[in-house]
């Protein structure tokens, strides 16, 4: 069998560490991927559009094509790859504004019930200082669009309000998916990612996991594209599951049906825990990065065979190891701002699994670093605490010029 994986992050090389662990015999392609998978599979070169992906896949007789990353989405692979009759899991392009479109996904939620923070929205400068001249500064503004995952602005004060609304709406640092901004009611609490398989009928969740955003320990800093992750999360107690269940995942499946938005793929609710109230923040329709790297060395179930059975929408139930995981991000310091790369790692090639490489390549046996974030390090336990510490552990036995790591992930 032969699968292809879309993305070049740890999540596209944790997602071929499992399908190999599963089924040894299956041949992976990994578009473009990273030094990581070219050590468990093919890295694909020279593709240039979505047309050219489809041929490769069909002139390869790839059986199963698996999209890690949510630009692809945005570009409608689906439904080019559907229309030629290849098997791919993600959603078409309509189902994926629910990502790549936060108005859009804010009204799904709004129409449906989806339990979700109040907001408004601008295309007006002024209105939108008018608004919040009366309301509060300290709020969430967003781009209606992806803007590369650094489109959310957190704001507690009129400066910083302003300051916001003129990079998005008059500067247009972030380009057309600045056009209009969300205005968001901000709430305090804990992060939840759960992630999850659309069969088409039911949505499976799986064990929930938490994401550490910021650059900085304690939540301080930038946002980064995760510094490490942890699962279960700790804050999904059973009434919050509950609460979940009948307030986010039932509503989101009622529409859509009833929007006619069915597919085959993955939903991650980014979620906020408030007042043990859970709220929706937004839908991603992909796996997480770097909630995959937590998630899939506990999954016991074979991940190809529950890939299979959501594209014959088959029932689905999906068998999880009684342990903790904990991931540490390994980065370049000063990502996510400037860094600098081309630094040898030591201590590689002996460390034991789980690992995976984000953002380094093999030159002349050696490792070097050649993105901000470097290497996702996973701990397993039978508590939080033992999956941590063998977590770090593992990441004491690498070493690079400019290592930089969060020492707080899953405290
Ligand atoms: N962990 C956040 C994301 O994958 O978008």
């Amino acid at each position: 069998m032969k699968t292809l994986i879309l993305g070049s992050g740890g999540r596209e090389h944790a997602i071929g560490k499992k399908i190999l662990k599963d089924f040894s015999t299956m041949e992976i392609y990994f578009y473009p991927g990273n030094g990581g998978t070219s050590q468990i599979g093919k890295n694909i070169e020279n593709i240039h559009s979505t047309s050219e992906l489809c041929s490769f896949a069909k002139k390869n007789a790839i059986d199963i094509t698996i999209v890690g990353s949510e630009t692809f989405l945005w570009d409608g692979i689906v439904d080019v790859f559907q229309s030629d009759g290849l098997k791919i899991i993600g959603p078409h392009h309509l189902a994926a504004r629910l990502e790549g479109d936060r108005i859009f996904s804010k009204s799904f939620m709004k129409k449906y019930g989806v339990r979700t923070p109040k907001y408004k929205v601008f295309s007006s400068y002024q209105k939108a200082m008018d608004f919040l001249d009366k309301t509060t500064y300290s709020v969430a503004i967003k781009t209606i669009g992806l803007a590369e995952g650094k489109g959310v602005l957190l704001t507690h004060n009129k400066t910083e309000a302003e300051k916001a609304l003129n990079s998005i709406l008059i500067e247009k640092e972030f380009g057309k998916s600045g056009n209009q901004v969300i205005i968001e009611e901000l709430l305090q609490g804990k992060e939840s990612s759960i992630l999850s398989i659309f069969n088409g009928k039911d949505i499976i969740p799986f064990l929930s996991a938490k994401d550490y955003k910021k650059i900085g320990e304690e939540e301080t800093g930038k946002n980064t594209g995760g510094m490490g992750s942890i699962a279960p999360n700790p804050y999904m107690t059973s009434d919050i599951w509950i609460d979940f269940q009948e307030n986010i995942l039932k509503p989101t499946l009622e529409g859509l049906f009833l929007e006619k938005l069915i597919f085959f793929g993955f939903i991650y609710f980014g979620l906020m825990i408030n007042s043990n109230k859970v709220y929706l923040l937004e839908y991603n329709t992909r796996m997480g990065d770097p909630e995959t790297q937590t998630l899939l060395p506990l999954m016991n179930s074979n991940f190809i065979h529950i890939i299979q059975s959501t594209l014959l929408q088959k029932n689905i139930s999906i068998s999880w190891k009684k342990l903790c995981s904990c991931c540490v991000v390994l980065s370049s310091k000063g990502y996510p701002d400037k860094f600098q790369y081309g630094k040898v790692i030591e201590g590689l090639n002996s460390l034991k699994e789980p690992f995976y490489i984000a953002g380094a390549k093999k030159e002349k046996e050696k490792w070097i670093t050649s993105k901000g974030r470097v290497l996702n390090v996973v701990g397993l336990g039978f508590s939080m605490d033992e999956a941590r510490k063998n977590a770090y552990n593992k990441v004491k036995k690498v070493h690079f010029e400019n290592l930089y790591f969060r020492n707080d992930i899953g405290l």
